[in-house]
This record gives structure tokens, sequence and C-alpha cells, in this order.
């Protein structure tokens, strides 16, 4: 453990944090002062390279990282304009994701503490998705969590990987109370998308189709597994538009091709509407249960509109109202904003990771 460097600088000088994100498709880097002020965001997109493959294909994300990350974080220091020296901390995402995709960060990240000597910051790449949401909220000055933000929060963290639902105390003490069994709803998003033949990412896609859908054309399944579990499942509903487009037994050709662009539209504004009545439903349960007052949202799947308006709806049903943070849309999909604000609450903390940490697949 590093810890000489806690508290180095003048009292009220800013922490300028590095963060560094490969978890899983997006090469990013960024730095972030005192936990709140984004001094520059740099992301990559690998979306062209996987969009043949309908998915993320982790070879290809690892060569891919390896190849972007060290101009993307040159570029986040430039546009910053900070000197290595004014650096405070290097933090990276290490679980979990793919783990060949987070080695490439990882490695980056130890090498840069060795170099420039800085302490490292290990960070659950969830956990950051969460991080997101609070960022427009967090108190600049003292660093502390701004009185304003009402907590225990729920935060429904929904990406390409995860659908998880936590109980929040502050940033650092956050507790696991709902995740997914199977397929994520990001996940579920993209393999519908896939069905439907509409481009990658799938989300995005299913968005923009079930614009002109009718929401109540089909009536997809809901599992919510039990009147209190807080577990999400999709599979069950991603097999249902499956075998909508090409009959229970498979046997069939897929239909899709001779769909109307309406039949299209219909199939995914019922599908969206299928998985946001079960993430409102089990946010719901899980506002009952820890008696949150407020609602976080984050994750790739945040960016959804519809899913935004539909959560907004929800927290604005109770007496009082529930106070709703959504993470900014820039902030929805993977970036290292989110990784270099919530290491500013583990530096602060003295949390810091040594030359040991490894990437997790799980976490
Ligand atoms: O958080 P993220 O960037 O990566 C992971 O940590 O997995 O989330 C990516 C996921 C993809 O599955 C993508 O299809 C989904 O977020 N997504 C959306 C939307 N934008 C991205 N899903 C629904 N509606 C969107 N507008
Ligand atoms: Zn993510």
């Amino acid at each position: 453990m590093r810890v000489l460097f806690i508290f180095s600088g003048m009292q009220n000088e800013s922490i300028n944090i590095l963060g560094i994100e490969t978890s899983c498709d997006e090469t990013a880097a960024a730095v972030v002062a005192d936990g709140k002020t984004v001094k520059s965001s740099i992301v990559t997109s690998q979306a062209k390279l996987h969009e043949k493959y309908g998915g993320v294909v982790p070879e290809i994300a690892s060569r891919a990282h390896i190849e972007n990350l060290y101009p993307v974080i040159t570029e986040a220091l430039k546009s910053a304009d900070i000197a290595k020296e004014d650096i405070d901390a290097i933090a990276v995402a290490n679980q979990p994701g793919l783990a060949v995709a987070l080695v490439v960060g990882v490695t980056a990240a130890k090498t840069l503490s060795m170099a420039w000597d800085k302490p490292l910051i290990a960070i659950n790449h969830l956990h950051a998705h969460l991080q997101s949401a609070m960022i427009n909220e967090l108190e600049n000055q003292s660093g502390g969590v701004n009185p304003a933000l009402q907590l225990p929060a729920v935060a429904l963290i929904v990406s390409g990987g995860h659908t998880c639902l936590y109980e929040c105390e502050s940033p650092l003490e956050l507790n696991l109370i709902g995740r997914c069994i199977d397929d994520a709803a990001g996940e579920a998003f993209d393999k519908v998308a896939t069905i439907l033949k509409l481009p990658y990412p799938g989300g995005p896609s299913i968005e923009n189709a079930a614009k002109t859908g009718n929401p109540e054309a089909i009536e997809f399944p809901r599992s919510m597994l039990g009147d209190d579990s807080l577990e999400f499942s999709f599979s069950g509903l991603k097999t249902a538009v499956l075998y909508y487009c090409r009959g229970q037994d498979m046997k069939g050709q897929s239909r899709i091709d001779s769909m109307s662009k309406q039949e299209i539209a219909d199939i995914a504004a019922s599908f969206q509407k299928a998985v946001i009545d079960v993430l409102i439903e089990k946010t719901q349960r899980a506002i009952e249960k820890t008696k949150a007052k407020t609602v976080l949202l984050g994750g790739g799947v945040a960016a959804n509109n519809t899913l935004r308006d539909a959560l907004s709806k929800m927290c604005e049903s109770y007496r009082p109202a529930k106070k709703l943070l959504v993470a900014p849309k820039a902030y929805c999909t993977d970036n290292a904003v989110m990784v270099a604000s919530l290491a500013y609450y583990k530096y602060k903390a003295g949390l810091f990771a040594d030359l040991t940490i490894e990437p997790k697949a799980n976490g």
C-alpha cells in the first residue's frame, strides 16, 4: 500500500485524478478534479469493429484497447491541459468486465503509477456507473456528499453486461440487493436487435424503431421471479421475441424479411415496454424495501428516453415524490469520468491499491 501521497498538497488544492476504462468495448481516459469537475473525457468506441458479429468479441476488444489506450490517455492529459506532475492519482476499472479487455487498462494504470510515482486506485465498473448518476449533485468545495442528496438511495444500474440494484448510503457504501440471473437488459436489447436485423449496438436501434411502434401490440412476458424478488431475468423475454419471429418450433424461416416496417416497430416497442415494466417494478420493490428517498439511474441502457420517462413518472407517483438522479447521457455508456469521479472518494478515504491488483471478470 502506498499511502504516502494522501493530502500531500495544500489542503484546498484540487485533487486531479486520471481515470482509465477498458472493461468492454470503449477505450476511455478522463481527468476529473475533486470528483466532479470534468477537465477532459476521451472515449473511443469500437462499435464498428464488433458490428458484424452483433456483439463484443473479447479478443478484438483487447487488441483495439492496446492500440487505442496510449493515444486516448495522451489526449485526455492534453485536453485537460495538465502535466503529469499535477495528477494526484491513477484510477482504473479492474472489475467486472471482459478479463482480456480489463487487463489492458489495469496494466497501463500500474505502469503509470510506477513510472510517475503516483498512487493507484482500483474501481468497480458498476459502482462507477452508479457514481455517474450522482456526479452533478456532489459537493465541489468540501468534497463531502451534498446534503441536498437525500440518502439512502436505490440505484438501478442497467448496462450491456449487468442489471443491478444497489442500496446506496454514500459513494463508497453500496450494498448490492438485486442482480440479473441470466441476460442483462442491455444484452437483451442487443440480441433482440440482431433478431430484428437492426444495427448494432441494439439499444439505440430498438429505441429508434420503437418510436413509431405500438408498445401494446404484442404481450411479451414480464419475468418477475416471484412477488418480492429483486433479481432480474431477461432471457425468457429474448426467447419470446425469437419465437414470435421464427415460430415456436424454430423450424420456420425468420419472418423478419417479410415483415413491414410497422410490424418491426411494434415488436421493438412491445419488447422495450416489457423490459421497462420489469425494471420499474423491481425498482419500486427496492424503494419499499430500503425506504429510499432518492433513485439513481446509470449504465448504457439509462440512455433510453422511454426508461428515463417511466422512472421519472414512477418517482413522481410517491408522496412526497422520490428524487430521481439520472446519469447525464454522455456518462451513461462506458466512460472514464465515472471512474475518476468515484476514485476521488477512495482517495479521500485512503483506499489505495498496490501493484498486485488483477482484472476480475466478476465483481
Ligand atoms: O454500460 P455500457 O456502455 O457497457 C457495459 O458496461 O456493458 O452499456 C452498453 C449497453 C449496450 O447493451 C447497449 O445496447 C445499451 O447499453 N444501450 C441502450 C441504449 N444506449 C445504449 N439500451 C437501450 N436504449 C438505449 N438508448
Ligand atoms: Zn458499463
